[in-house]
């Protein structure tokens, strides 16, 4: 099992892990309510315990959602099963999007561009990109460089020290919203940039963008 997996999977030992959030972003809810985005295909990146898929299903989406780790996505199945929706739940590492041989109306990807490193993440963005249909959206939020979460403000490269509720070694890369907006306009067009609380354990300072592919 490769490194980053491994501690992954040692964080979901139990459900209910620090990230995990029952109730949708807020942002999210404000596309959907408003009618920007309607129901369609989504596939949901980095899924975890799935509940953000299980929102988008209940709003009549057609859900599939990926994640590395095997426990998430066990967890996922059987919180989908609870609340009585129907959505694709499989194991799945988001460096290899391409192996679904399917395209997508709208990729959501919330908490997880800052766990892929710069090395991997233009490769990342064009697989998004091949997976998506034309004009297709995509919502990707993930933590910015000013968070302080462990460590300073500007600090790109944090990495989880031993004592903290993940699992010591966990690597995370915080990005600025403008370094986001060049990784990004290879592919898609920016409809929406902007700063914004993510609560994820805690409130964070987060990037969002709401994009279309070009
Ligand atoms: C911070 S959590 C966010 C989970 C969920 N999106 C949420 O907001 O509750 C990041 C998730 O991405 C998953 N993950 C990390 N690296 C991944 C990868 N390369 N491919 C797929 N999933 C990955 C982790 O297992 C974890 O479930």
């Amino acid at each position: 099992m490769n490194k980053d997996k491994e501690i992954l999977e040692k964080t979901y030992k139990k459900p209910g892990v620090v990230w995990t959030a029952t109730e949708p972003p807020k942002e999210l809810v404000e596309l959907i309510e408003s009618g920007k985005l309607k129901p369609c295909k989504v596939i949901d990146v980095g899924c975890g315990e799935g509940f953000y898929s299980i929102y988008l299903a209940s709003k009549g989406f057609e859900v599939t959602g990926i994640d590395i780790s095997e426990k998430a996505i066990r967890y996922a199945k059987e919180n989908a099963q609870k609340h009585g929706v129907n959505v694709k739940f499989m194991v799945l590492d988001g460096m290899d999007l391409l192996k679904l041989k399917e395209q997508f109306d709208f990729v959501f990807e919330w908490a997880l561009m800052h766990l892929i490193m710069l090395p991997q993440r233009r490769k990342y963005v064009e697989d998004i990109s091949r997976i998506l249909k034309k004009g297709a959206k995509y919502l990707s939020a993930s933590f910015n460089e000013k968070d302080s979460h462990l460590g300073k403000p500007c600090q790109r490269l944090r990495i989880v020290p031993p004592g903290s509720k993940m699992p010591a070694g966990t690597k995370l890369y915080f990005s600025s919203l403008e370094e986001l907006k060049e990784l990004f306009k290879p592919h898609f067009k920016i409809i929406e940039a902007k700063i914004i609380t993510m609560p994820v354990g805690r409130p964070h300072i987060g990037n969002y963008l709401c994009m279309e592919k070009t």
